[in-house]
């Protein structure tokens, strides 16, 4: 990847520096933007200036230091920093409210009130504020009505559809660039900015759309609950597949192969996690009920609840395994971060799991590539090592429950003469079974024959 040029750089802020914003920034100095990375957490921004990446993200360590580098990438704590920048991008955290299904807005809210006063400096100089956080549909035109005074300040709603392991080349590449205005059928200024901003994306072919706000915010919550759906939809047939003794990956592949359909998120397991998909999803739940809309999403909470029973389900298979009684029973789980290739453990199916089997007294040892040290910091209940074979030693049973590649790629046979008994729980469905039981292994799978 070489950073080009592009004609006509902007000055662009972008507020929030946690997943998404701080991709984001270091993506925008990439095509050649002058931008500022702006976050209340000093400890954060200080890693972050000095290119240390606070998150495991293939590839954004070298896209950070080499934007610094070229002084286009700079990341600060104060609102006067950012004054003057044309483009102000909102990537600020959306998460589950405490006391409800619905998304938690007072990141944004607070930080809207933190810039207002900061645009009304730019003296009708035409400024942007762009959404990128997801957010329940309403939102973008109830936060437009808070610029309405300000001459030249316009909202844009911009989703985000990154995902982890892969954001800098979705941040960079993105399958579509959707803009959310006030009104389409307007052509305005605003958009015309936009574009200067995503010109290098635009060169490319990346198909951008505009639509309304309300468009532009359902876009990005149907794609996750609509991805969410077909997770569950197969792990509710995987679960057939256990009591009729098909295999779901036969049935999988084969559904998969109608394009109508695809194979893509037909993969079935412990089921899903991460900071998206779960919140999003019961966001829309949310959002649906307050607007009058509960019955049509009444199948959305039972996509929820098929997920959370998975991991039930996987409880109740080792529960199984030893007859009822976990007590003392020495049981190793590969795998800690809700996917592969992140060290991002919210809402992960992994470490629930490991968890719930330490509360029913079973000795827990979790290992993961890249998300040890969070495991290790939060949940001292549980022995955590980035050593497979370390891991491995001494269990009596093996969960493999998130698929990073040096787990799919275990040899049965060595493995075998590690652990104190030959079991293994495939919850991600990853593992040839044949070739570990030839090893001697009680293998599992999850819907598999
Ligand atoms: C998701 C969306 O994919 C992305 O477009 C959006 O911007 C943010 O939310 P992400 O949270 O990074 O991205 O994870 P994703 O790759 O979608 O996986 C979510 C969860 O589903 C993971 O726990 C994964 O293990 C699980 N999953 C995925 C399955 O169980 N089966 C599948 O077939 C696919």
């Amino acid at each position: 990847m070489t950073s080009t040029h592009i004609d006509q750089p902007l000055r662009i802020s972008v507020i929030g520096c946690g997943y998404l914003g701080a991709v984001h920034a270091a993506a925008m100095a990439e095509i050649g933007h002058e931008v500022v990375g702006l976050d209340v957490d000093e400890r954060r921004v200080e890693m972050l200036s000095r290119g240390d990446a606070p998150f495991h993200e293939p590839g954004f360590g070298e896209l950070l230091e080499r934007n610094l580098a070229t002084g286009r990438l700079s990341f600060g704590t104060s609102y006067a920093d950012i004054a003057q920048c044309d483009v102000h991008f909102l990537a600020l955290g959306t998460p589950q409210r405490g006391d409800g299904l619905g998304a938690d807005l007072s990141h944004i809210t607070q930080a809207m009130e933190s810039l207002l006063p900061h645009l009304r400096e730019r003296n009708g100089k035409r400024t942007l504020v762009v959404g990128k956080s997801t957010v329940p549909v309403g939102t973008a035109r109830e936060l437009s009505a808070l610029l309405s005074e300000l001459p030249g300040v316009e909202l844009l709603w911009n989703p985000e559809f990154l995902r982890e392991g892969f954001a800098v080349a979705d941040t960079l590449t993105p399958d579509r660039l959707v803009y959310g205005v006030a009104d389409p059928e307007q052509s305005s200024a605003s958009e015309a900015v936009l574009d200067r901003v995503y010109a290098r994306q635009l060169e490319q072919g990346i198909p951008r759309r505009v639509y309304n706000y309300e468009s532009a915010e359902l876009v990005k919550v149907s794609a996750n609950s609509f991805l969410a759906t077909k997770i569950s939809f197969i792990n509710a047939i995987a679960e057939l597949c256990d009591i009729t003794g098909a295999d779901v990956a036969d049935v999988a592949e084969a559904v998969g192969m109608d394009d109508r359909i695809g194979r893509k998120f037909l993969q079935a397991g412990i089921g899903f996690g991460g900071g998206c998909l779960p919140k999003d999803l019961r966001g829309l739940i949310s959002r649906a009920g307050e607007l009058g809309a509960v019955d049509s999403f009444a199948f959305l909470r039972e996509i929820d609840t098929i997920n959370t029973g998975r991991r039930d389900y996987a409880l109740q298979i080792v529960r199984r395994h030893f007859s009822g009684d976990l007590n003392g029973r020495r049981i190793t789980v590969l795998g800690a971060a809700f996917k592969p290739n992140t060290d991002d453990i919210r809402d992960s199916p992994a470490l629930d799991v490991a968890l719930r089997l330490l509360v029913e007294g079973a000795v827990m040892t979790i290992t993961d590539p890249a998300a040890a040290e969070a495991v290790r910091m939060r949940h001292p209940g549980l022995t955590v090592t980035t050593s497979t074979t370390e891991a491995l030693e001494g269990a009596e049973m093996v969960l493999l429950l998130t698929e990073w590649p040096e787990y799919r790629s275990l040899d049965p046979v060595a493995a075998a003469g590690l652990v104190t008994a030959p079991a293994i729980l495939d919850g991600r469905n990853v593992l040839d079974l044949g070739s570990w039981r030839d090893a001697g292994w009680h293998a599992i799978g999850m819907g598999r024959r």
